[in-house]
């Protein structure tokens, strides 16, 4: 019998931040006291080009990663004629450990399909990075009734097969939640929450009820204690309030 996955809280910056507000950063690293270290784990994905300065000022010499650096995108591909493309293991070469795959908004923006999606995951286990698969339906999806077999599909075509419960975190982010200050209730989550346990531990039966389970979309300091409570909830991955030290460490106070 496994126990419950470890929390995580992760930070997606988006196309937001420049060197200037690497001072957020250096805040929350400071504010990751035992306290809160012990109970959750932090991640921040910047935009590229603060990668290599995020991985390493969150790398303390005497205390090792503070807080873990991520990507928002790779390619599927190590190298090659790409041009304007990341490679998984380039970002991996920064120190960075994590890396998002199949955001809604690079699926809407960008024509990322299940198959590329898998493909860019199946890359971040190759370099040795976590893939964050971003999962969620629209809001005629949902209108239709059609919530739980869209996320129930996207879970199908974009999680490589065999993956380890390390390398892989799924989010469930409702389209229509991200940046609109509109939630699910506690019981709509709840309930897409255990469609993708379910799921996971059908496709992956070794691990699957170890892989952690984030949701996101309009996660804030005043809903996160609720949002963070529901089953299956195992973190959050957090936009616009990710990028203030006050918001984002206020949301992984959840779990103090
Ligand atoms: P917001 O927290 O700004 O709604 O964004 C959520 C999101 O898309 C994180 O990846």
């Amino acid at each position: 019998m496994s126990t419950r996955p470890r929390p995580l809280v992760a930070g997606n910056w988006k196309m937001n931040g420049l060197r200037a507000s690497l001072t957020e950063l250096e805040a929350m690293v400071t504010a990751n006291n035992t306290a809160l270290s012990s109970n959750v784990d932090l991640l921040i994905c910047p935009p590229f080009p603060l990668l290599q300065m995020a991985s390493s000022m969150t790398l303390d010499a005497a205390k090792g990663r503070r807080i873990s650096i991520g990507a928002q995108d790779c390619h599927t591909k190590e190298s090659g004629a790409h041009t304007g493309d990341v490679s998984a293991q380039m970002i991996a070469d920064t120190g960075a450990t994590y890396v998002i795959v199949g955001h809604s908004e690079r699926r809407a923006d960008h024509a990322e399909t299940d198959a590329i999606v898998c493909a860019k995951a199946e890359a971040a286990r190759r370099a040795g990075l976590t893939a964050i698969i971003c999962v969620g339906e629209t809001h005629a999806e949902r209108e239709a009734g059609r919530a739980l077999d869209i996320v129930r599909a996207q879970l199908h075509g974009s999680i490589p097969q065999g993956m380890g419960a390390s390398h892989l975190v799924i989010a469930y982010e409702p389209v229509w939640a991200i940046g609109t200050g509109l939630t699910p209730t506690a019981a709509d989550v709840a309930q897409v929450h255990a469609l993708i346990r379910a799921e996971l531990v059908n496709l992956l039966p070794q691990v699957g009820a170890d892989v952690r389970i984030l949701y996101g979309g309009s996660v804030k300091p005043s809903n996160a204690v609720e949002l963070m409570g529901v089953e299956n909830v195992n973190g959050a991955l957090v936009g616009g309030a990710s990028l203030t030290a006050k918001d984002f460490l206020g949301i992984a106070a959840a779990y103090l």
